[in-house]
Protein backbone atom coordinates (compact mmCIF):
# COMPACT_ATOMS: atom_id res chain seq x y z
CA UNK A 1 0.00 0.00 0.00
CA UNK A 2 2.05 2.83 -1.03
CA UNK A 3 0.57 5.68 1.26
CA UNK A 4 1.01 3.38 3.81
CA UNK A 5 4.69 2.67 2.51
CA UNK A 6 5.19 6.31 2.02
CA UNK A 7 4.30 7.65 5.73
CA UNK A 8 6.49 4.45 6.97
CA UNK A 9 9.58 6.78 5.25
CA UNK A 10 8.76 9.94 6.02
CA UNK A 11 7.54 9.47 9.42
CA UNK A 12 8.87 5.87 10.99
CA UNK A 13 12.09 5.80 13.42
CA UNK A 14 13.94 3.04 13.39
CA UNK A 15 15.41 1.91 16.69
CA UNK A 16 17.99 -1.01 16.54
CA UNK A 17 17.26 -3.35 14.40
CA UNK A 18 14.16 -4.89 15.71
CA UNK A 19 11.72 -2.16 16.60
CA UNK A 20 10.01 0.44 13.64
CA UNK A 21 8.60 3.49 15.86
CA UNK A 22 5.60 4.86 14.35
CA UNK A 23 3.92 7.13 17.04
CA UNK A 24 2.88 9.77 15.06
CA UNK A 25 0.10 8.04 13.41
CA UNK A 26 -0.75 4.45 14.23
CA UNK A 27 0.60 3.79 18.29
CA UNK A 28 0.53 7.23 19.77
CA UNK A 29 -0.74 10.22 17.26
CA UNK A 30 -2.65 8.12 14.89
CA UNK A 31 -3.50 9.64 11.67
CA UNK A 32 -7.36 8.99 10.90
CA UNK A 33 -7.13 9.94 6.87
CA UNK A 34 -4.54 7.29 6.84
CA UNK A 35 -6.82 4.55 8.72
CA UNK A 36 -9.88 4.89 7.06
CA UNK A 37 -7.26 4.12 3.18
CA UNK A 38 -6.16 1.23 5.84
CA UNK A 39 -9.66 0.37 6.40
CA UNK A 40 -10.85 0.59 2.45
CA UNK A 41 -7.32 -1.95 1.61
CA UNK A 42 -8.47 -4.79 4.01
CA UNK A 43 -12.08 -4.67 3.06
CA UNK A 44 -10.58 -4.91 -0.54
CA UNK A 45 -8.64 -7.75 0.16
CA UNK A 46 -11.09 -9.92 2.19
CA UNK A 47 -14.60 -8.54 0.48
CA UNK A 48 -15.09 -12.44 -0.68
CA UNK A 49 -14.72 -13.88 2.48
CA UNK A 50 -18.10 -13.38 4.03
CA UNK A 51 -16.85 -11.60 7.11
CA UNK A 52 -18.94 -11.43 10.23
CA UNK A 53 -16.52 -9.76 12.74
CA UNK A 54 -13.63 -7.71 12.77
CA UNK A 55 -11.17 -8.59 16.17
CA UNK A 56 -8.27 -6.93 17.34
CA UNK A 57 -6.22 -6.53 20.41
CA UNK A 58 -5.86 -2.90 22.56
CA UNK A 59 -4.64 -0.81 21.81
CA UNK A 60 -3.09 0.29 18.65
CA UNK A 61 -5.02 -2.77 16.85
CA UNK A 62 -8.52 -0.49 17.48
CA UNK A 63 -7.88 2.54 14.62
CA UNK A 64 -7.17 0.13 11.55
CA UNK A 65 -9.81 -2.67 13.15
CA UNK A 66 -12.84 -0.18 13.90
CA UNK A 67 -12.09 1.46 10.02
CA UNK A 68 -11.87 -2.15 8.31
CA UNK A 69 -15.26 -2.79 10.50
CA UNK A 70 -16.84 0.24 8.94
CA UNK A 71 -15.86 -0.22 5.60
CA UNK A 72 -16.94 -4.41 5.96
CA UNK A 73 -20.19 -3.14 7.42
CA UNK A 74 -19.57 -5.60 10.48
CA UNK A 75 -18.92 -4.71 14.06
CA UNK A 76 -15.14 -4.74 15.48
CA UNK A 77 -14.77 -6.16 18.97
CA UNK A 78 -11.41 -6.07 20.95
CA UNK A 79 -9.63 -8.45 22.88
CA UNK A 80 -8.61 -6.75 26.45
CA UNK A 81 -5.64 -7.41 28.15
CA UNK A 82 -6.56 -6.55 31.49
CA UNK A 83 -9.10 -8.86 33.04
CA UNK A 84 -12.58 -7.04 33.70
CA UNK A 85 -13.85 -8.18 36.99
CA UNK A 86 -17.57 -8.38 36.83
CA UNK A 87 -17.02 -10.57 33.99
CA UNK A 88 -15.68 -14.04 34.77
CA UNK A 89 -17.48 -16.69 33.73
CA UNK A 90 -18.44 -15.45 30.28
CA UNK A 91 -15.55 -14.71 28.66
CA UNK A 92 -13.14 -16.16 26.41
CA UNK A 93 -9.77 -16.16 27.81
CA UNK A 94 -6.21 -17.01 25.62
CA UNK A 95 -2.28 -16.56 27.59
CA UNK A 96 -0.04 -14.07 25.18
CA UNK A 97 3.59 -14.70 25.70
CA UNK A 98 5.57 -10.83 24.14
CA UNK A 99 8.94 -11.73 23.17
CA UNK A 100 9.33 -8.31 23.11
CA UNK A 101 8.29 -7.38 26.50
CA UNK A 102 9.10 -10.82 28.27
CA UNK A 103 5.81 -11.04 29.90
CA UNK A 104 2.55 -13.03 29.45
CA UNK A 105 -0.82 -11.44 29.06
CA UNK A 106 -4.40 -12.65 29.15
CA UNK A 107 -6.45 -11.64 26.60
CA UNK A 108 -10.20 -11.66 26.86
CA UNK A 109 -13.36 -11.44 25.18
CA UNK A 110 -17.06 -11.68 25.80
CA UNK A 111 -18.20 -14.70 25.14
CA UNK A 112 -21.40 -12.75 24.53
CA UNK A 113 -19.93 -11.67 20.98
CA UNK A 114 -18.85 -14.30 19.15
CA UNK A 115 -20.08 -17.68 18.27
CA UNK A 116 -19.85 -21.07 16.22
CA UNK A 117 -21.06 -19.37 13.15
CA UNK A 118 -19.08 -16.12 13.10
CA UNK A 119 -16.17 -15.28 9.95
CA UNK A 120 -14.08 -13.43 11.73
CA UNK A 121 -11.14 -11.08 10.45
CA UNK A 122 -8.04 -10.89 12.81
CA UNK A 123 -6.53 -6.95 12.16
CA UNK A 124 -3.48 -5.78 13.94
CA UNK A 125 -1.12 -2.71 14.34
CA UNK A 126 1.88 -5.29 13.91
CA UNK A 127 3.30 -8.39 13.29
CA UNK A 128 6.33 -9.43 14.83
CA UNK A 129 6.40 -13.25 16.09
CA UNK A 130 2.88 -13.38 15.84
CA UNK A 131 1.94 -14.48 19.56
CA UNK A 132 -0.61 -11.74 20.06
CA UNK A 133 -2.44 -13.17 16.32
CA UNK A 134 -2.33 -16.70 17.25
CA UNK A 135 -4.25 -15.83 20.42
CA UNK A 136 -7.02 -14.01 18.75
CA UNK A 137 -7.27 -17.23 16.31
CA UNK A 138 -7.17 -19.25 19.24
CA UNK A 139 -10.22 -17.18 20.77
CA UNK A 140 -12.38 -17.66 17.68
CA UNK A 141 -11.48 -21.30 17.53
CA UNK A 142 -12.83 -22.06 21.12
CA UNK A 143 -16.33 -20.96 20.12
CA UNK A 144 -16.00 -23.26 16.64
CA UNK A 145 -15.98 -19.55 14.85
CA UNK A 146 -13.42 -19.77 11.69
CA UNK A 147 -10.57 -17.44 11.20
CA UNK A 148 -11.29 -15.65 7.58
CA UNK A 149 -8.04 -14.20 7.66
CA UNK A 150 -5.59 -11.90 9.30
CA UNK A 151 -5.08 -8.34 7.98
CA UNK A 152 -1.79 -6.60 9.39
CA UNK A 153 -0.76 -3.13 9.06
CA UNK A 154 2.85 -3.62 9.37
CA UNK A 155 4.45 -7.06 9.24
CA UNK A 156 7.97 -7.05 9.87
CA UNK A 157 8.99 -10.44 7.82
CA UNK A 158 12.55 -10.76 9.41
CA UNK A 159 10.78 -12.23 12.59
CA UNK A 160 8.77 -15.35 11.85
CA UNK A 161 5.16 -14.14 13.03
CA UNK A 162 3.97 -14.50 9.10
CA UNK A 163 5.69 -17.56 8.15
CA UNK A 164 4.24 -19.23 11.57
CA UNK A 165 0.76 -17.93 11.03
CA UNK A 166 0.88 -19.21 7.17
CA UNK A 167 2.26 -22.65 7.88
CA UNK A 168 -0.51 -22.96 10.21
CA UNK A 169 -2.70 -22.11 7.22
CA UNK A 170 -4.09 -19.00 8.09
CA UNK A 171 -4.42 -16.01 4.84
CA UNK A 172 -1.95 -13.35 6.27
CA UNK A 173 -2.59 -9.74 4.36
CA UNK A 174 0.09 -7.12 4.96
CA UNK A 175 -0.29 -3.66 4.03
CA UNK A 176 3.75 -3.01 4.36
CA UNK A 177 6.07 -5.72 4.57
CA UNK A 178 9.56 -4.58 6.24
CA UNK A 179 12.67 -6.98 5.09
CA UNK A 180 14.67 -5.26 7.52
CA UNK A 181 15.47 -2.05 9.75
CA UNK A 182 18.98 -1.40 9.81
CA UNK A 183 21.32 1.24 10.19
CA UNK A 184 18.45 3.56 10.71
CA UNK A 185 17.19 2.00 7.57
CA UNK A 186 13.94 0.71 6.22
CA UNK A 187 14.08 -1.78 3.88
CA UNK A 188 10.81 -3.05 2.61
CA UNK A 189 10.05 -6.41 1.10
CA UNK A 190 9.97 -5.97 -3.01
CA UNK A 191 7.69 -8.47 -3.68
CA UNK A 192 4.44 -6.59 -2.60
CA UNK A 193 0.86 -6.94 -4.35
CA UNK A 194 0.92 -2.26 -4.44
P1 LIG B 1 3.78 -10.54 18.41
O1 LIG B 1 2.38 -10.46 18.91
O2 LIG B 1 3.85 -10.45 16.89
O3 LIG B 1 4.49 -11.77 18.93
O4 LIG B 1 4.50 -9.24 18.89
P2 LIG B 1 5.24 -8.82 20.24
O5 LIG B 1 4.72 -9.59 21.40
O6 LIG B 1 6.68 -8.84 19.95
O7 LIG B 1 4.70 -7.32 20.36
C1 LIG B 1 4.48 -6.69 21.60
C2 LIG B 1 3.99 -5.28 21.37
O8 LIG B 1 4.99 -4.57 20.61
C3 LIG B 1 2.71 -5.13 20.56
O9 LIG B 1 2.08 -3.94 20.96
C4 LIG B 1 3.24 -4.94 19.14
O10 LIG B 1 2.32 -4.27 18.31
C5 LIG B 1 4.44 -4.09 19.39
N1 LIG B 1 5.49 -4.16 18.39
C6 LIG B 1 6.22 -5.23 17.97
N2 LIG B 1 7.17 -4.85 17.11
C7 LIG B 1 7.04 -3.52 16.96
C8 LIG B 1 7.73 -2.54 16.19
O11 LIG B 1 8.69 -2.80 15.45
N3 LIG B 1 7.29 -1.26 16.31
C9 LIG B 1 6.25 -0.90 17.10
N4 LIG B 1 5.91 0.39 17.11
N5 LIG B 1 5.57 -1.79 17.85
C10 LIG B 1 5.97 -3.08 17.76
P3 LIG B 1 1.25 -3.86 22.30
O12 LIG B 1 2.12 -4.03 23.47
O13 LIG B 1 0.13 -4.82 22.18
O14 LIG B 1 0.79 -2.39 22.37
P4 LIG B 1 -0.35 -1.50 21.74
O15 LIG B 1 0.39 -0.50 20.91
O16 LIG B 1 -1.23 -2.32 20.87
O17 LIG B 1 -1.07 -0.95 22.87
NA1 LIG C 1 1.36 -2.15 19.14
NA1 LIG D 1 -1.34 -4.39 18.46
Amino acid sequence: MKLLKDKVMSEGIVLGNQVLKVDSFLNHQMDPVLMKEVGKEFARHFEGEQITKVLTIESSGIAPAIMTALELGVPMIFARKNKSLTLKENILVEKVYSFTKQETNEITVSKKFLDENDRVLIVDDFLANGEAAFGLARIVEQVGAKVAGIGIVIEKSFQPGARRLKEAGYRVDSLVRIAALENGTVTFVDDQTN
